[in-house]
């Protein structure tokens, strides 16, 4: 049967997104989880941005055991030097060359001829080769806009001077499926080296809801290859989702007759892992994913459902790990039951980590009677959250009233220093914020602040995501608590810490600053 390989981009695509940036251990967690999944492939990051990317990759090269781990380089050296040297130590390594080749790009942003870009492409890809990579794939970006006989110019050139994977990315979302699955087609006739040594890939943006189609019509065009990113995250509207395509494959395999590595058990929880970890909660009517999808509201469908779940059904909720039994957990509740816990759901953490989330997860039991799981992911994004050198809440206290002006006092403390704010504010959330920022002598302004119950009933947790603006530097935060205003308090530090940790490491970085 044919195999179709499945290259995640979540950590790389889908946290370049907005909202959707992680910690290095989250990065880790996270790739750790995909791994679990069975992706073949995991783009990891783009080592040359920054120094936190470059750390990440390295980290994520190394945690991955059955995946390949893959790195994004520019047609420029250093960015394929950043990559040889993040994966210098990692045993199955991939590195992802691209360059754009629509006459918008080459004119607006590259300001390159075509024969520029084909020149870069040769000198670039060849570079990979001799800095050791057998594993090098190359994307003509903004692809579906290029000129058709330019794009198989690029693609020849890179696979002449040694590229195995040639990736046609639908950059803006531009593609329709026919038109695609056409190219797609097209491109196979027109590059003998496709199907043999040459996997041909595809990456399709969503921006008119176009992502699954595009993808299903080059796998029915004889792509190898499918790029995606969990829940669908990504730039503006995302990218294909991975549930999607492989439940896709898998619900139709009598159409498709393909076959994927995906073990589809561990699709839901690894999409609560991620929606926990970035705080980019999916839609209730979300396919695959959302709270809808196997819930029945009409009394009709209601009725059939329970003479037999397959009238209004289907996917086995089973079968992509969406158990209905869930065990819950409370205060009387051993580590060792908690670890098993966590590993129904393709979470393994650190011992160091498991000690902290224990004590966490005590700490919450006390104020709760019952610790749901919802509770439970919060909590190891907390944990995975954690940025160990920064600033941590002491204490803090707030009053407030409909006839007093709101006013906090708050203490932070950064290893053995302690500070005090005092400040009073629009409200008690404000007066905590303006009280941080006295204490630790910054300014931030708010740019976002989402609030969400996780889980149900009067003790559920108030999970805050917020965005502050640190001198012009935007900074994602987030944390969760039973106390709402202790959730705000802790999501403006995290922030806080981001910014600092972002700041801190620059100046080891052995690659200059790049954001793409
Ligand atoms: O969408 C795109 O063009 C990309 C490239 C880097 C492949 O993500
Ligand atoms: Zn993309």
């Amino acid at each position: 049967m044919r195999k179709i390989t499945i290259f995640d981009t979540t950590l790389r695509d889908g946290e370049q997104s907005p909202g959707a940036s992680m910690t290095v251990d989250q990065k880790i967690e996270m790739a750790v989880a995909l791994d679990r999944l069975g992706v073949d492939r995991i783009e990891a990051g783009f080592p040359v941005s920054s120094p936190v990317q470059f750390d990440a990759v390295k980290r994520i090269g190394a945690a991955v055991k059955k995946a390949t781990v893959v790195g994004l380089a520019r047609c420029k050296q250093i960015d394929i030097d950043a990559v040889r040297d993040a994966l210098a130590d990692c045993p199955r390594k991939m590195i992802h060359i691209f360059l754009a080749t629509s006459p918008l790009h080459m004119k607006y942003k590259l300001r390159m001829s075509e024969d520029e870009v084909l020149a870069a492409i040769k000198k670039y890809v060849s570079y990979a080769r001799e800095q050791g990579f057998e594993l090098i794939e190359f994307s003509p970006e903004d692809a579906s806009r290029t000129e058709w006989d330019f794009m198989v110019k690029a693609l020849k050139t890179a696979v002449d001077a040694g590229a195995n994977t040639l990736n046609i990315p639908d950059t803006v979302g531009y593609a329709m499926p026919n038109e695609y699955g056409d190219q797609m087609a097209r491109l196979k006739e027109a590059i003998p080296e496709l199907g043999d040594n040459v996997l041909l890939s595809t990456h399709c943006h969503n921006d008119l809801g176009l992502a699954l189609a595009n993808s299903l019509a080059a796998v029915h065009a004889g792509a190898d290859q499918v790029e995606v990113t969990l829940n669908g995250i990504g730039e503006r509207a995302g990218n294909a989702a991975l549930e999607e395509i492989v439940m896709a494959l898998r619900v139709r395999k009598d159409f498709w007759d393909v076959e994927t590595g995906v073990n589809a058990e561990f699709l839901y929880p690894t999409s609560r892992l991620l929606q926990n970890i970035t705080g980019l909660v999916t839609p209730r009517n979300k396919p695959i994913f959302g709270d809808n999808v196997f819930s029945h509201e009409s009394g009709i469908h209601q009725h059939g459902v329970l003479k037999n779940r397959e009238t209004y059904e289907i996917m086995n909720p089973d079968h992509i790990g969406r158990s209905r039994e869930t065990l819950v957990m409370g205060r009387h509740s051993g580590k060792h039951a908690l670890k098993e816990k966590l590993e129904q759901y393709n979470i393994i953490l650190k011992d160091d980590q498991m000690d902290s989330l224990y004590a966490k997860f005590i700490e919450i039991a006390d104020k709760k009677k019952e610790v749901y799981d919802e509770d439970l992911f919060t909590l190891v994004s907390g944990v995975l959250g954690d940025l160990p050198a920064g600033w941590r809440l002491e204490s803090f206290q707030t009053w407030t009233g409909n006839n007093v002006i709101p006013s906090a006092t708050v203490q932070v403390k950064k290893g053995g220093d302690l500070s005090i704010g005092t400040q009073v504010g629009d409200g008690p959330i404000d007066a905590v914020f303006k009280s941080i920022d006295q204490a630790i002598g910054i300014r931030g302004r708010l740019t976002e602040y989402v609030i969400q119950a996780v889980g149900s009933g009067k003790d559920a947790q108030g999970q805050v995501k917020l965005q502050v603006d640190f001198d012009g530097v935007l900074t994602d935060g987030k944390a969760s608590s039973t106390d709402i205003i202790e959730a705000s308090a802790l999501a403006y530090i995290n922030a806080l810490n981001r910014k600092e940790m972002m700041g801190a490491g620059e100046e080891k970085s052995p690659h200059p600053q790049y954001q793409v």
